[in-house]
C-alpha cells in the first residue's frame, strides 16, 4: 500500500518537522488538501504553503483540488516535488482537458469523486486519467467519520481496472484509520490518505509504521 498522510492535520507552526516525521516513519508521499471555500465550505492554504516545502523534503506531492475552476491554478502547483495534480470532477466543465493540462506539465492527473458522485461519471477518461481518488467523506475537514458506504467504488474500480487493463492508481481519501484500513485494502484501494489518525498519534513516526504493516 502507498501511504499519503495528509498535512491538513498537521501543526502549521511546525510543518518543516511534521515533514520530517512522516519522512522517518517511511510515508509515501504527502497529502496536500487545497480548499477554496466555495467548492468546500472551508479554507485551507494554497501554492506557497506547498512550495515552503519545496527542497527541505524528498516525498512527492500528492495536491488534492478542492476549488471550483481548478483549470486557473494548476500551474500554481506544478514543482519538482509534484507527483500527482487531481481536480474533482464536480469542479470541472471541461474535465479532458484539465487532465490533459495536468499532463502537459509532466505530471500525473488524478480526477476525485465525492460520496454523492457515482464512478459512472468517470466514463470515457478511465484511459485518460492517472489516478482515481474516492471520497470517504463530503469533503471540507479533517477528522469525519468514515463512510463505509463508498468502499463498492473502489471494489468497482478495481474490478474495471483488471478488466480493462486500466493503469490509473485507486486512491481513497477521508476517515481512514487503523480500524478500517484493512477493508479499505482490501475493497482495492492501493494509495491510502490519513489525515488526524497520523497526526493525532502521539508518535507521528510510529503510526505511519503501523500503517504501512497493511499490503
Ligand atoms: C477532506 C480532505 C482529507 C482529510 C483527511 O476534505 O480531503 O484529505 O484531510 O483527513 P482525515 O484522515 O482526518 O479524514
Ligand atoms: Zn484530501
Amino acid at each position: 500500500m502507498l501511504l499519503s498522510p495528509s498535512i491538513l492535520s498537521a501543526d502549521f507552526s511546525a510543518l518543516f518537522e511534521d515533514i520530517k516525521k512522516i519522512e522517518e516513519g517511511g510515508a509515501d508521499y504527502i497529502h496536500v488538501d487545497v480548499m477554496d471555500g466555495h467548492f468546500v465550505p472551508n479554507i485551507s492554504f494554497g501554492a506557497p504553503v506547498m512550495k515552503s516545502l519545496n527542497g527541505k523534503t524528498k516525498l512527492p506531492y500528492d495536491v488534492h483540488l478542492m476549488i471550483e475552476n481548478p483549470e486557473k491554478y494548476i500551474k500554481d502547483f506544478v514543482t519538482d516535488n509534484t507527483a500527482f495534480i487531481t481536480v474533482h470532477q464536480e469542479a470541472c466543465s471541461d474535465l479532458g482537458a484539465v487532465l490533459e493540462l495536468i499532463r502537459s506539465y509532466g505530471i500525473k492527473a488524478g480526477v476525485s469523486i465525492k460520496p454523492g458522485t457515482p464512478t459512472s461519471v468517470l466514463e470515457g477518461f478511465f484511459d485518460k486519467v492517472d489516478l482515481i481518488l474516492i471520497m470517504s467523506v463530503e469533503p471540507g475537514f479533517g477528522g469525519q467519520k468514515f463512510m463505509e458506504d463508498q468502499l463498492y467504488k473502489a471494489v468497482e474500480l478495481s474490478a474495471l481496472k483488471k478488466e480493462m487493463g486500466y493503469d490509473y492508481v485507486i486512491e481513497m481519501d477521508g476517515g481512514i484509520d487503523l480500524t478500517n484500513v484493512e477493508r479499505v485494502l482490501s475493497s482495492g484501494v492501493e494509495m491510502v490518505v490519513a489525515g488526524s489518525a497520523v497526526y493525532g498519534a502521539s508518535d507521528v513516526p510510529e503510526r505511519v509504521r503501523e500503517f504501512k504493516k497493511y499490503r
